[in-house]
């Protein structure tokens, strides 16, 4: 499955930390989007529930934690994030689900393509037809 748990390196001093994320770099894509969530309402809320035919992921929880779901059709794997040195590259074409935020949470987004709705499989259904479709080519 394509993702990857991303460590960043944490400029300490006496004044507090600093984490710099730089495409190519440490970031494994050149950064074309930012977003970031934040103002979750409650731990039931789940965000996401899709998944992207082009773009490219690395999540961050700036404050706060949260789960991330990752699922290729055929596995699933959860992932905790709870620190802001730690990131989650997910690639395209995976069904991505973020839940559990804790309160005051902030997840950064960062992705290799522009926002285009047209690329968001929303559907379970038919994302599973379309990666079986795509195996079978
Ligand atoms: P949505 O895709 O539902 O968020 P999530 O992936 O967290 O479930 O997006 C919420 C709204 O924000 C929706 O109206 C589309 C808009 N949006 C943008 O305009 N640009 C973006 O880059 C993103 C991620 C969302």
């Amino acid at each position: 499955m394509d993702y990857k748990l991303l460590t960043f390196h944490r400029f300490g001093d006496e004044r507090g930390s600093l984490v710099a994320l730089e495409g190519e770099h440490n970031i494994p894509f050149d950064v074309k989007r930012v977003f970031y969530i934040f103002g979750t309402k409650d731990r039931s809320v789940v965000r996401g529930c899709h998944a992207n035919l082009y773009s490219s992921f690395a999540m961050v929880m700036l404050k706060g934690s949260c789960n991330v779901l990752i699922d290729d059709g055929e596995h699933k794997e959860d992932v905790r994030l709870e620190n802001p040195t730690q990131g989650l590259y997910i690639g395209k074409m995976l069904w991505k689900e973020m839940y559990n935020f804790s309160d005051n949470s902030v997840m950064a987004v960062l992705s290799d393509q522009h926002y285009n709705k047209d690329e968001y499989i929303r559907d379970y259904n038919e994302y599973l037809k379309i990666i079986k479709t795509a195996a079978a080519a």
